[in-house]
Formats: C-alpha cells, sequence, structure tokens
C-alpha cells in the first residue's frame, strides 16, 4: 500500500483498505515502541502543527510520533501566526509549504484545513475541525481491535450530540470498516442527511448497518458505546440548551444495562465532562480502555505521518 504524498483530511478520502492498512501500521509501531524500537522514518523532516483551538492528544501526539521517528516538530499557536488574519489562508499555506514537509491543523473550518493542502503542496493531515476528527477515528478502532480480535460486524452506538466531528468521523469510519454504527441522539442533533446517504452507501458496500435513532433502547447488543462532549470547542455558549437535549442520552448505568451483553466496551475521545455524557462510575469502570484509546491517538498519528511522509516504514 502506498500512501505517500497523500493529505489525510476526512476519512471519505480512504478506502476501507487503505484504513486498515493504517491500523496495522500502527499496531506495529506501537509493538515497536514497547519493545523500545522507534524508527527514522522522518529524519530531515520538518513538521509544522497548527492549532486554532487547544488540545492535549492531538498535539502531543503529532509532536511524539514525529520525534520518535527523527523528524523535527514546530507548534504554532493560534496566536503565533497571522492565518485566516492578516494573511489568507493561501499565501500560509504556500510560505509554510516551502519550509515543511508535513503540516497539521486543528482549527474551526474543514475548508481551511482542504485549502492548506490544495496550496502547500506538502501532506495536510487534520487534527480536528468543526466537521471532522479524522485521526481519532483510527486510534478508536485500534482500541476496539485490540478488545475484540477484529472489528467489522461489532454493534457500535454513539451517544450524544449526533451532528459534531465525532459523531461524523465515527459514521464514515464504522461504516466503510463493517462496524454497525447507530447515532443515538435527539431529533435535533441528528447528522446532515447528505453525510447520512453517503454512508449508507459506505454500509451497503461493506456490509454494515446505519442507523439513526432517538430511542435509548437502541443500544441493546451494543458492543460499543461511545460519547464526547455535548458542547464542542467553539460552542460554549450552548451549554444549557444542551444539557436539556441530551440528558436522557447521558452514558450511565441504566444505559448500559440495557445492552444485554457481557461486554460493552465504553469509548470516549476525551476530554470528558464527568456528570455530562458520563457518570463519574462508568467512566472509572472503563479508564482502562479509555485511556489506552488516548494512547492509541499517538501510534495512529504517527502511522499516519510515516505512511503519508516517511521514508521507510
Ligand atoms: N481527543 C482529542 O482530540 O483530544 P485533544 O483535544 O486533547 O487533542
Ligand atoms: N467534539 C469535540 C471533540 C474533542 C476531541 C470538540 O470538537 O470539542
Amino acid at each position: 500500500m502506498n500512501l505517500k504524498g497523500r493529505s489525510f483530511l476526512t476519512l471519505k478520502d480512504f478506502t476501507a483498505e487503505e484504513i486498515e492498512y493504517l491500523l496495522d501500521l500502527a499496531a506495529k509501531l506501537k509493538a515497536d515502541k514497547k519493545k523500545g524500537i522507534t524508527g527514522n522514518s522522518l529524519k530531515g523532516k520538518n513538521i509544522a502543527l497548527i492549532f486554532e483551538k487547544p488540545s492535549t492528544r492531538t498535539r502531543c501526539s503529532f509532536t511524539i510520533g514525529c520525534i520518535d521517528e527523527g523528524g523535527h516538530p514546530e507548534y504554532l499557536g493560534k496566536d503565533d501566526i497571522q492565518l485566516g488574519h492578516k494573511e489568507s489562508v493561501e499565501d500560509t499555506a504556500r510560505v509554510l509549504g516551502r519550509m515543511f514537509d508535513g503540516i497539521e491543523f486543528r482549527g474551526f473550518l474543514q475548508e481551511n484545513v482542504e485549502k492548506l493542502a490544495k496550496y502547500s503542496g506538502v501532506p495536510v493531515w487534520n487534527g480536528l475541525t468543526d466537521d471532522y476528527h479524522p485521526t481519532q477515528i483510527l486510534a478508536d478502532m485500534l482500541t476496539l481491535r485490540e478488545q475484540f480480535g477484529q472489528i467489522k460486524g461489532l454493534n457500535f452506538v454513539f451517544a450524544g450530540d449526533g451532528r459534531n466531528n465525532m459523531a461524523n468521523s465515527l459514521m464514515i469510519g464504522c461504516t466503510k470498516l463493517g462496524v454497525n454504527c447507530t447515532i443515538l441522539a435527539p431529533k435535533a442533533l441528528w447528522p446532515r442527511e447528505d453525510l447520512v446517504e453517503l454512508c449508507r452507501e459506505y454500509a451497503k458496500e461493506s456490509g454494515a448497518s446505519l442507523t439513526i435513532t432517538d430511542d435509548v433502547e437502541a443500544v441493546k447488543g451494543a458492543d460499543c458505546i461511545y460519547t464526547d462532549v455535548w458542547c464542542s470547542m467553539g460552542e460554549e455558549d450552548k451549554a444549557a440548551e444542551r444539557v436539556a437535549l441530551l440528558r436522557p442520552y447521558q452514558v450511565n448505568k441504566e444505559l448500559l444495562d440495557k445492552t444485554g451483553k457481557e461486554k460493552t466496551v465504553v469509548l470516549h475521545c476525551l476530554p470528558a465532562v464527568k456528570g455530562n455524557e458520563i457518570t463519574e462510575d462508568v467512566f472509572e469502570a472503563n479508564a482502562d480502555v479509555i485511556f489506552d484509546e488516548a494512547e492509541n491517538r499517538m501510534h495512529t498519528i504517527k502511522a499516519v505521518m510515516v505512511a503519508t511522509l516517511g521514508e521507510t516504514e
């Protein structure tokens, strides 16, 4: 599989085989790192890390992943550069493309990460936008693989804001990879119809099912229940409205009891607002796997950089 020179902007651009290849590579890089083996694949490569929004996991994953492979990361925070304020995204992209070999972008507009890729001429990786969070999905799927051996045919439920970046990207990732996907959310927060239609096509091809529902009984049979904050970055003013809408979809013991399964893994991309989308007891009972998932951000992000920019694998 050759992904050299490719950007990673949304999972829509990748086939199931390509996503699986990235998961295999991440698992290998993880096993190597546990043995104390790191690589040199990014030796001599300079990598820009643009963050318009804050980050713990994504920033650290790009930084450590890059350094582990011999590259040089450069953090560019929202007050450090002119992107989109004093200078157009197109111009910033053309400058960075002359100096850097790869660019990570976390920010608001999906359009901006796409412009960066178009105008920089180097691989650009989406570290989260309002619409998508594709690197997170790789970590989530790797974690499910570790838990269940294989992911095809698993029953996956996302409970929460069904139109946020996580719900969108999980819906794409699950339906491409043959994971039965349920988005459990109040009608007011259901995903965009055009994206649902696209994911229905992916599901048809992979043999997965896709269900959008506001009925909590839909968690019956779930192998995984996933949740995320009720207010994404930039939506802080919506807190009261979201709590009122989403309270019935909190991941708590009562919801978990409805799965009827002996094993249901709870995942969370983090950071979590305990007492809102997940109760403290459910979070702590699943902390080992949730922090495996957080660790897997690093191995999977490293895999994306190595596959698209690395000299060797
Ligand atoms: N899950 C995730 O993207 O975490 P950060 O916001 O800390 O990067
Ligand atoms: N939906 C969340 C994800 C954080 C990783 C946000 O955008 O803030």
